[in-house]
């Protein structure tokens, strides 16, 4: 008896993908601040007080920019997709939440360095964010890459 596999099939909507990335100038505005930031960390207040302000920034911004691609621009489809379309449409809206998560442990990560005030607290921290940067860089990519296919091969783009 062969194993019954799941059909549920994840697909996205290109155009609608697309521009929720074009219309999203505060989101790369904020990435692009916090990486310049996250380059020259300082356990100062100033530091600290911008650091923690820019990653609650963050952490709203996509919260609301992941809500906004799961409405829009991913959708599940009972229809014919390409499966491997289908695989990393769902494996990068999966990303989502992790990513989510990840902001949400690096607000309360920065709060607790603004308490101690620690040279290393900061160094790890802003290391941290560079690392969750690279994260995003790649789901950003990927995401692209993906949109990219979909239109070449007519799969997923909308009217
Ligand atoms: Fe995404």
């Amino acid at each position: 008896m062969s194993a019954m596999i799941s059909t549920r099939t994840v697909t996205i909507n290109a155009a609608f993908l697309q521009e929720i990335k074009d219309v999203h100038q505060l989101l790369w505005e904020t990435l692009a601040s916090l990486r310049e930031l996250s380059e020259q960390p300082d356990a100062s207040n100033g530091f600290l007080r911008e650091f923690a302000r820019l990653l609650n920034n963050l952490r709203d911004q996509l919260a609301l920019h992941f809500s906004l691609e799961e409405a829009y621009g991913y959708f599940d489809d009972p229809v014919d997709v390409a499966p491997h379309v289908s695989q990393r449409a769902e494996t990068l809206r999966g990303q989502h939440q992790e990513l989510y998560v990840c902001a949400c442990e690096l607000v309360e990560r920065v709060e607790r360095a603004y308490d101690g005030r620690k040279w290393a607290d900061v160094t790890l921290l802003a290391g941290a964010y560079r690392e969750f940067h690279r994260q995003i860089v790649e789901h950003e990519e990927a995401e692209s890459e993906l949109i990219q296919e979909a239109y070449a091969s007519d799969l997923g783009v909308g009217d």
